[in-house]
């Protein structure tokens, strides 16, 4: 939610700010700022994406070797001029780009207003940057100081850069629970939310923790403090992220690049992790802390959107294969039902971003109760991954357009690993069927790139349905999840309404919603039930529903009701997620690619969301 940038050095501001935030935009395109100074400071702030910013300041000043930037996912305030950021101070003086919420804005408003302060906006922000300059008037001191002081003013999350107009030397950068972090080239400094907008300049990074600022001087200085003004040792990392990984490669569109990368990206998720010939799995963290996994009592999932419904799929395939009681919960629900959780229990949160506010609430919950917390995080270094006690990368490398395809089917091999993992330790599977199916696995990303050759067939069947208003999904078993996935798919990026069902569950509603207009797509490769899918099939069919199936190859009897089919190769049943998953996010993509939605931004929608 929200992306910053920042630059301090020779070089001219603006066209890094303007490329980082475009880099950013996945966080939030309502509106987009630029802060420079030069002799002055010039604020540039447009409502819309940063290429409406770029036209705005077209006929600009826009000189300056520092300044600060932003690109808006709404919260306070309707997406307009007035509320962009960066905002400033009431006499001027300061500009301040911020990602996250202040909680408690209201009183503080309230106080400054008394105080004859006036509000040009709606935001939180503008409420912060008037306080740190209140507390700089009244305390008399520097911009340093009262950035701490007004900090532990306010409650809420925050990423926040700071700009004086009297000082074009010095940047200064703070966060608690939402990210940022610091670039330090030769001469120059970055600041940015990730590491995409800092990575063609430098690999040195530092990721600031929560509860600390930088101080970033022109003259090489870089101070690291607490909120409590206590200095410390920044830990400088060097990325290992490549310009390439976060450029399109020729593809249309992110998303689309990233469903093609589900082979490379599935084989670097097991890399090192499993031998199939030997029978071993070795997952990071597991083995630390291996005695409370294997005794968990119980194992609770938590996540959001598409990563709670891979923790769907997990709960399948620990239940099946380990025999471990799981529950999988909105982390949204999980932080404020006062649920019960102890030291037996063991917590797995999934996450893309690792930044995910109502994940990170959850995590909290579960620690200070004692259970044990595994995080399953994509983005490296991210909150997540330092607040869980042990965990895995998905290893999907930057996954930019919204909706979530390579990060699904990493974490789904991850859960899978673990599963089997567990499973072995608790002597719950075979030796064999412990090598068959990691054999399967090692060799998946054939049988996902023979998916991905579908693609043409599932454009056409796209162009037959496109102008649907509503989406029937349908899978049993390990399907289930992804009928709940594919539906999200469609809706967060065609604007249609989907919805996703146990198949079985269709005869106790949703069958009302069928007729001659309704696409219904049932997932039909599970052998275990595909008697029980066949009559789903016909009961459509007797409805007059249009049935897009999604079969294993060689299928007769399916083929011969559907009105659409897609063969897929055959695989495990442990593992037909991710292969039945891919057709269903080619089928989106092509819908709303016909629809004329914007497929890597859709509207409303941001791709981290550090907000609750
Ligand atoms: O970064 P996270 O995995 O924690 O994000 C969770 C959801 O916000 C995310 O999966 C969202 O539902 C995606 N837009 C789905 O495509």
């Amino acid at each position: 939610m929200c992306g910053i940038v920042a630059y301090l050095g020779e070089r001219e501001a603006y066209p890094v700010l303007i490329k980082g935030l475009k880099r950013l935009e996945y966080r939030g395109y309502d509106s987009a700022g630029v802060a420079l100074l030069d002799n002055d400071l010039h604020v540039y702030k447009k409502a819309g994406k940063v290429s409406e910013l770029e036209a705005f300041v077209a006929d600009k000043n826009i000189n300056g070797n520092i300044g600060i930037g932003h690109t808006r996912w709404a919260t306070h305030g309707v997406p307009n001029d007035t509320n962009a950021h960066p905002h400033m101070s009431n006499s001027g003086q300061f500009a301040l780009v911020h990602n996250g919420i202040i909680e408690n804005y209201a009183p503080i408003k309230e106080q400054l207003q008394k105080s004859g302060y006036v509000f040009h906006s709606q935001t939180d922000t503008e409420v912060l940057v008037n306080l740190i300059e209140e507390v700089k008037k009244q305390e008399k001191v520097s911009l340093e100081d009262a950035v701490r002081i007004a900090l532990n003013q306010v409650v809420g999350a925050y990423a926040i850069v700071v700009i004086d107009k009297e000082n074009n030397d010095r940047l200064i950068a703070a966060r608690k629970g939402s990210p940022l972090v610091v670039g330090i080239g030769e001469a120059e400094f970055f600041v940015a939310s990730d590491a995409s907008p800092i990575i063609e300049y430098t690999k040195h990074v530092v990721y600031l923790d929560d509860q600390e600022y930088a101080i970033i001087d022109r003259d090489g200085t870089f101070t690291v403090k607490t909120l409590g003004n206590v200095e410390i040792s920044p830990f400088i990392q060097q990325l290992q992220l490549d310009l390439e990984s976060i450029e399109k490669g020729g593809f249309e569109h992110f998303m689309l690049k990233e469903i093609y990368e589900q082979p490379k990206v599935i084989k670097d998720a097991i890399r090192g992790r499993m031998n199939a010939t030997d029978g071993w799995i070795k997952l990071g963290g597991v083995s630390e802390f291996a005695n409370r996994i294997n005794n968990a009592k119980r194992i609770i999932i938590t996540a959001c959107g598409t990563s709670w419904h891979s923790g769907l799929i997990a709960e399948y395939l620990i239940e099946t294969l380990a025999r471990v009681p799981v529950e999988v919960e909105y982390a949204s629900e999980f932080r404020y039902r006062n649920p019960i959780v102890n030291e037996s229990d063991v917590v797995i949160a999934i996450s893309q971003s690792g930044e995910t506010a109502d994940t990170l609430a959850a995590i909290e919950i579960a620690k200070e109760r004692q259970a044990l917390v595994y995080g399953i995080c994509n983005v490296i270094g991210s909150s997540i991954a330092r607040a869980t006690h042990a965990g895995s990368y998905t290893h999907a490398g930057p996954e930019i357009g919204v909706a979530s395809t390579k990060a699904f089917t990493t974490q789904v091999v991850i859960l899978t690993l673990m599963a089997l993992q567990l499973a072995q330790q608790k002597g719950t599977i075979s030796l064999s069927y412990l090598r068959q199916v990691l054999y399967e696995l090692d060799n998946l990303h054939v049988k996902i790139e023979a998916t991905l050759k579908l693609d043409s067939h599932i454009k056409e069947i796209a162009a037959k349905i496109k102008d649907v208003e509503n989406a029937l999904y349908l899978g049993r078993g390990y399907n289930f999840p992804v009928a709940l996935e594919g539906a999200l798919k469609l809706k967060e990026i065609s604007y249609i309404h989907a919805e996703g069902y146990p198949a079985a569950e269709m005869k106790h509603g949703p069958i009302a919603l069928i007729d001659e207009n309704l696409p219904v797509i049932i997932l039909a490769t599970n052998e275990s039930a595909y008697e029980k899918i066949v009559s789903n099939v016909q009961e459509v069919k007797a409805r007059k529903g249009i049935v897009i199936a999604v079969v294993n190859e060689g299928d007769t009897q399916i083929k011969q009701m559907a009105d659409y089919v897609i063969e897929v190769p055959k695989t495990e049943e442990v593992l037909s997620p991710l292969i039945t998953m891919i057709p269903l996010q080619l089928l989106s993509y092509h819908i709303a690619v016909m629809r004329g939605a914007n497929v890597d931004q859709p509207r409303n929608l941001a791709k981290s969301v550090t907000v609750e």
